[in-house]
C-alpha cells in the first residue's frame, strides 16, 4: 500500500488547525508542506512561520518540498521550523550533491525533486546519498493540475535504475495530478507515496478519500 502525503496548499487556510487534525486522525502517512518562492516557480505559498505552526499540531512526519532558488540558505531554517523531511529540486541545486550532506548533517531526511523534463538518469550519481526521489507529475507552482501521463514511464525507469544499483530502500514519490482513478496505476508503476492536495482537501469527506487513495492499490 502506498504511503499517503496531503499536500496542505490544498487545505483551507482560515481552518489550518482543523486541517492538521483532520490528518493526525486520518490514515494519512505524512504532512507535505510546498514552499514556492515566485522565482524557481511562478507562485508563492507560505514558509516558515507557518510550518512552525503547523509543526506544532502535526503528529506525523512533515516533509517540506522546497520551490526555491539557493534552498541552502535556508535549509537551517527549515529544520529549525521542525522539518523531518526536506526535498530539494535537482533544478535549483548547482552543488547537489553539498546540499545532501548539508539537510542530513542536521538530522533530517534527504528527499530530491525532479521537475517532468528532468530525466531520471540525472540522479544516478545523488541516489546512493539521499532517501527519496520526488517525481513531479505536474509542473511545480499550482495545485490542481492534470498529472501528466509519461510520468508513468519515468517511474518505471528510476525503479528499475534503484533495483540495478541495490538501492530499493530509496523511496519513489510522486506530486501532482494524483487522483482516486490514477492512483492505482501509479503504485502499480512502482511509487511508494502519493501526494495529494485537491483530491484529499476538496473532497466531501477528506478523512474517507485518504483510505480510499490508500486501498486504490487493491483495484
Ligand atoms: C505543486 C505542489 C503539489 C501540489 C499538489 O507544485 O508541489 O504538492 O500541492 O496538488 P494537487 O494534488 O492538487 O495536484
Ligand atoms: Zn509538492
Amino acid at each position: 500500500m502506498p504511503l499517503i502525503a496531503p499536500s496542505l496548499l490544498a487545505s483551507n487556510f482560515l481552518r489550518l488547525e482543523d486541517e492538521c487534525r483532520m490528518v493526525n486522525e486520518s490514515q494519512a502517512d505524512r504532512f507535505h508542506l510546498d514552499v514556492m518562492d515566485g522565482r524557481f516557480v511562478p507562485n508563492i505559498s507560505f514558509g516558515i512561520p507557518i510550518i512552525e505552526h503547523i509543526r506544532k499540531v502535526a503528529q506525523k512526519p512533515c516533509e517540506v518540498h522546497l520551490m526555491i532558488e539557493e534552498p541552502e540558505k535556508l535549509t537551517p531554517d527549515f529544520h529549525q521550523a521542525g522539518a523531518d523531511i526536506l526535498i530539494v529540486h535537482l533544478e535549483t541545486c548547482r552543488n547537489l550533491h553539498r546540499n545532501i550532506q548539508q539537510i542530513k548533517s542536521l538530522g533530517m531526511k534527504a528527499g530530491v525533486a525532479i521537475n517532468p523534463h528532468t530525466p531520471p538518469i540525472a540522479l544516478s550519481e545523488i541516489l546512493q546519498d539521499i532517501d527519496e526521489v520526488l517525481i513531479m507529475s505536474v509542473n511545480p507552482g499550482f495545485g490542481g493540475q492534470k498529472f501528466i501521463d509519461q510520468t508513468i514511464e519515468k517511474i518505471r525507469e528510476l525503479k528499475k535504475m534503484l533495483q540495478l544499483k541495490g538501492l530499493s530502500r530509496v523511496l519513489i514519490e510522486i506530486d501532482g495530478g494524483v487522483t482516486l482513478e490514477n492512483a492505482a496505476g501509479i503504485a502499480h508503476a512502482g511509487a511508494d507515496i502519493l501526494v495529494a492536495g485537491n483530491t484529499v482537501f476538496k473532497s466531501a469527506d477528506p478523512k474517507a478519500m485518504i483510505a480510499q487513495l490508500k486501498e486504490a492499490v487493491h483495484q
